[in-house]
């Protein structure tokens, strides 16, 4: 299993310091409809996981909620959900909104004390959340709230999409958010894992992959996303 390499404490802290920066200008892209990936079928198919998963409707937390789209959505389908995020300005975009419980917690906080997450939960998500390079302790601890045939789903970008003409092999990468013109203060430092790397570091989480999507763009024929829903091993 990777252990964190040289420069990997500033960059987690370079990505987090990116979310609180670019909170407004994130806010405005999701509830604007911006992001063409999210229209052309991300956001269904998060909301169809944890429907397919669970059926009848309970408690679900999301786990870097952002400004909260989610947590609305999943409410509107009956569920019981509640969203935690470490940007106080996200949180606060999302409490704007209301109608949920809106918590601020860094992964890293919910990571040393599990139980500050709440719970036990039948759904955990994670919806393209998942961005620095060290994620099986925040999984670990997750998984501990979770009930005993609860699921936990993430959703990421695709690794083979998102590979683009790099290597395809682990390691840090930047977002500039260039597509949304100048409107976002911060470039973010994110991960790129594999497919291999993912699923060990699901496994070194104590959680096993149940079912694996990659819901496709109808108009280019290609992955949108990678879907994983995982149970406790
Ligand atoms: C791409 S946004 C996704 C937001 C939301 N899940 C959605 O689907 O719109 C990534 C989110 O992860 C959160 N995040 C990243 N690193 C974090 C950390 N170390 N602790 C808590 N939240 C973090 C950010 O604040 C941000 O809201």
């Amino acid at each position: 299993l990777r252990h964190r390499g040289p420069g990997s404490v500033k960059r987690q802290r370079a990505l987090a310091a990116s979310w609180e920066s670019n909170a407004d200008a994130w806010t405005t892209a999701v509830r604007s409809g911006a992001i063409p990936s999210r229209a052309a079928g991300t956001d269904a198919a998060i909301v169809a996981a944890v429907r397919r998963q669970m059926p009848d409707a309970g408690p679900v937390l999301d786990v870097g909620c952002g400004e909260g789209w989610l947590v609305r959505a999943l409410r509107g389908h009956g569920y019981d959900a509640s969203g935690v995020d470490g940007s106080p300005r996200l949180i606060d975009r999302a409490c704007e909104l209301g109608g949920a419980d809106f918590r601020v917690a860094t992964y890293e906080q919910l990571t040393a004390t599990p139980a500050l997450a709440g719970g036990p939960y039948a759904s955990i998500v994670l919806n393209f959340a998942l961005l620095g390079d060290e994620i099986h302790p925040l999984l670990g601890a997750l998984a501990t709230r979770l009930t005993l045939d609860g699921n936990l789903t993430i959703q990421t970008v695709h690794p083979w999409i998102a590979s683009g003409d790099a290597r395809y092999e682990d390691g840090w990468r930047t977002e500039t958010f260039g597509a949304f013109g100048s409107v976002f203060p911060s470039p973010m430092p994110w991960y790129f894992r594999t497919l291999g790397t993912w699923m060990r570091d699901i496994d070194a989480a104590g959680l096993v992959v149940t079912r694996l999507e990659e819901p496709l763009d109808a108009e280019t024929g290609r992955p949108l996303s990678l879907l994983l829903a995982c149970a406790r091993s």
